[in-house]
């Protein structure tokens, strides 16, 4: 089922998500309707909380393939890389935004198996952009510069 996505202003967004603790049906529902919601708006990640649910789950979907991290966590960042960023929670904006060029996370799927996972690039850009939306932070908090998106 497709679920609104909620745009900045929304006191949600700005909260610090609770972690996971039951992986029951609920979260699989959540994350199924994440998936649907993410595909229908061609974006490449969406956090629980922009669809009005403050728990630490967030979905990427990029080149290297669909993920689900559930109350993900940093182990390292390392580098540095400088690019453009949107969110679909600040439609018709964009921004660049320093992020680091390679992460390793440890997290849950959404079973409660636990998983760590290395991404570089494109890919831990989306995971750093995710993962700040988990403690209330939105990209525009970090862009140097925020204009109208080119589409
Ligand atoms: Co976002």
């Amino acid at each position: 089922m497709l679920r609104e996505i909620l745009q900045v202003g929304s006191p949600v967004l700005r909260q610090k998500c609770a972690p996971v603790t039951r992986f029951d049906g609920e979260l699989c529902e959540l994350l199924d309707d994440m998936r649907e919601t993410l595909e229908k708006a061609d974006g490449a990640g969406l956090a629980a909380p922009q669809v009005g649910v403050p728990i630490r789950a967030v979905i990427v979907s990029v080149e290297e393939g669909f993920f689900e991290f559930i109350n993900p966590v940093f182990v390292w960042q390392k580098g540095e890389q400088y690019g453009a960023e949107g969110c679909l929670s600040v439609r018709g904006k964009a921004g660049k935004v320093r992020r680091p060029s390679k992460v390793k996370i440890v997290f849950r799927d959404r079973n409660g198996d636990k998983y760590s996972l290395v991404a570089r690039d494109f890919f831990a850009r989306a995971i750093c952009h995710e993962l700040d939306h988990l403690d209330g932070i939105l990209y525009t908090d970090k862009a140097d510069e925020i204009r109208d998106a080119e589409d």
